[in-house]
């Protein structure tokens, strides 16, 4: 057996492998964990996860899939129904018109955005990503081999993202953007004009947008828009989408991709070479949830606006803490500026006392890019907002 004190080097680990960090959040997540397992009561807000229950509708479907021995193989990027009722459900809440050969799914959001990055980034491409970015991107870029070209954007301008920012990043090598509008982590949103121009913009150059809308639906402006409803552009948009957030279904693992038919060919043929279909199981709930009533969605959604609402207010209530409103998904990005260079000096240190000391669990900034933030979720409980906000009070008044 490998002695577990062996080195990379001397395992011959790939160089692609050692190019790439492990996802920050998660190890903020096995950071908590430990002390939890310890007894420590720990408030957490740093998990990207719904706290609602999947609704019982979905999870009605995928018992019954067992039940009807719906358990074999199916195509790899998901069976017909599947597609339709992704298309289906994309044409009726933002007017596109996607047909099935434009549709695939994968085993989570997360995976569809590795086989489109596979097979659209080849060694020594830029990607242009906007900071503060989720951790992901940036590691599954490097993993194809290509460069990252990072784009600040500003906490007074509510970390806005537009063509013209971009513009002066473009290069002959440049092949992607990747836009993430509601943003994890700061929760900003793009406003349709802006969106709609850096797809212009794109098109107009020949370079791949990568639209990340995991939030899609969690947006909060009134102003719900998907790059794919723009049809005009659409031979150079990816849309990456997924159900975890909308439908609490992170642990399912069912998101999707709509993008040209030879996109997502490429994207089936790698598939095809790793894990093959989505649950099949999945799939028959995914189809319940996209299908079925969308109550459940306007419930969650008007749910996350007063928790929102409510973390915003106790944080503004802390003197020196300072936080744009984000308009969606589900986090909040403070600075916390004010607090360091006192013997803690980095969002790290910052979110690790507060850990340690408080026992509250946040996400600091510099996986996300940014060196003066933390990131905090706020699906969580009401309950839990209070308590994590009472300590929080606390620790700040002893830095
Ligand atoms: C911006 C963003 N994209 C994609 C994902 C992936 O979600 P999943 O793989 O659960 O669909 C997440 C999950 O946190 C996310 O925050």
């Amino acid at each position: 057996m490998t002695p577990v004190t062996e080195t990379a080097a001397a395992l011959k680990l790939t160089e692609r492998i050692n190019r790439i960090e492990p996802s920050a959040t998660m190890a903020v997540v096995a950071e908590a964990d430990k002390l939890r397992q310890a007894g420590v009561d720990v408030v957490d807000l740093s998990v990207g996860e719904p706290h609602f229950s999947t609704p019982q509708h979905i999870k009605d479907a995928a018992i019954a899939a067992i039940n009807n021995n719906f358990t074999r193989y199916t195509a790899v990027g998901g069976t017909a129904e599947l597609k339709d009722a992704i298309t289906h459900r994309h044409a009726q809440d933002f007017g596109s018109a996607y047909k099935r050969e434009e549709a695939t799914a994968s085993t989570g959001g997360k995976h569809v955005l590795f086989n489109a990055i596979q097979v659209l980034v080849d060694h020594g491409d830029e990607v242009i990503l906007p900071v503060p970015y989720w951790v992901s991107f940036k590691d599954i870029v490097r993993y194809a081999g290509g460069n990252c070209v990072l784009l600040d954007s500003h906490e007074d301008q509510g970390f806005r993202v537009t063509a013209k920012m971009i513009e002066r990043l473009v290069t002959p090598r440049t092949k992607m953007i990747i836009l993430n509008s509601p943003s994890n982590p700061t929760g900003a949103v793009m406003s349709p004009e802006d969106l709609t121009e850096v797809a212009r913009f794109a098109a107009e150059r020949g370079i791949w947008v990568m639209s990340d809308e995991t939030y899609v639906y969690l947006n909060y402006s009134g102003r719900e828009f998907s790059l794919g409803s723009l049809q005009e552009h659409r031979e150079r948009i990816i849309v990456v989408g997924s159900l975890s957030k909308t439908y609490a279904m992170t642990g399912w693992r069912m998101g999707f991709a709509l993008a040209p038919s030879a996109v997502i060919g490429a994207m089936q043929k790698l598939q095809s070479q790793s894990t093959s279909n989505p649950t099949s199981i999945v799939q028959k709930a995914a189809v319940a949830a996209l299908k079925g009533p969308q109550s459940c969605v306007s419930e969650m959604r008007t749910e996350y606006i007063h928790l929102r609402d409510h973390m915003l207010a106790g944080l503004r209530a802390i003197p020196g803490v300072k936080v744009t409103t984000p308009g969606g998904a589900f986090y909040v990005y403070p600075n916390i500026s004010a607090f360091l260079g006192h013997g803690v000096n980095s969002p790290a240190e910052f979110s690790r006392k507060l850990l340690h000391e408080a026992h509250v669990a946040t996400v600091p900034g510099e996986g996300f890019g940014t060196d003066e933030h933390i990131r905090i979720s706020y699906a969580t409980s009401q309950n839990e907002l209070d308590r994590g906000l009472e300590r929080l009070r606390g620790f700040l008044a002893s830095v």
